[in-house]
């Protein structure tokens, strides 16, 4: 099973020069603990990867990006496009595929799993999202939307699936304050392991994403089958994602 918990931050468009002093503190913070069943991973918008590759200890803080051009693996003539192999360059070693808000902008399951391909690739980690909207909650096709983009995308065979994390994000929880009841996590989690073990042989890394805050994550500890969190808006600062750290474990 997986004991490892992964506490992801995913900046989105945010984030200054100055702000990088945020992660500074939560890397202190992370040598304090000494935890090794333990993934903090920054995904930062690229104009700050660089920067965070020459100031922190990577082996502490693993760096993510948000996304890259499904246009060439390497590079081309493709002005503000930012490839795969520039990610690699800038020691990331996560990436974010199929976020929602990307989705919203027309990226396809099609152009999902071609981004899937080329991050396995480059060996890079991906961190998958997947989620419905709240329509489709309401009319109580949440699983139903989840195993399809899941179905569409995720390869088959174990050496790929090993690199690969889903990322339960509720469009609706996204950015809102709203979270899921428990009852209806738990039940949800259950049923995407049941599914993946079934249809891919194989157990993957679940985490939940929307709306996590240190207010509201004492809840989440039931939640069997949650491996970690994707946190939007509660990673800007140290305070905050530091705050959600701690009471997961206390
Ligand atoms: P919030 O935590 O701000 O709701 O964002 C969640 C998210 O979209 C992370 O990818």
């Amino acid at each position: 099973m997986h004991s490892k918990k992964h506490f992801i931050a995913n900046w989105k468009m945010n984030g200054l020069i100055k702000d990088l002093n945020h992660i500074s503190r939560v890397s202190d913070y992370l040598k304090k603990i000494k935890k090794n069943d333990f993934n903090c991973t920054f995904c930062l918008p690229y104009t700050l990867l660089g920067l965070a590759k020459s100031r922190f200890d990577l082996k502490k803080i693993n760096l993510g990006a948000q996304n890259f051009s499904v246009q060439d693996i390497n590079s081309g003539p493709y002005t503000g496009s930012i490839s795969i192999n520039m990610l690699k360059d800038l020691k990331c070693k996560y990436v974010i595929i199929g976020h929602s808000e990307l989705r919203a902008k027309g990226e396809t399951n099609l152009i999902i799993k071609t981004k899937i391909k080329y991050a396995l690739e480059k060996n890079l980690k991906i961190i998958l999202c997947v989620g419905e909207n709240l329509m489709q909650y309401k009319a109580n096709k949440s699983f139903q939307i989840v195993k399809n983009q899941l179905k569409l995308v995720l390869p088959k065979n174990k050496k790929d699936l090993r690199n690969i994390t889903i990322a339960y994000e509720p469009i609706w929880s996204i950015g809102t304050g709203i979270i899921p009841q428990n009852k209806y996590l738990n039940n949800f989690f259950n049923k995407i392991s049941y599914y993946l073990k079934k249809d891919f042989k194989f157990s993957i890394s679940l985490l939940y994403g929307g709306s996590v805050s240190s207010k509201n994550i004492k809840q989440f500890v039931n939640i069997n089958k949650c491996n970690g969190f994707l946190i939007g808006g509660a990673s800007l600062k140290s305070k905050n994602f530091i705050d959600i750290i701690k009471k997961y474990y206390n």
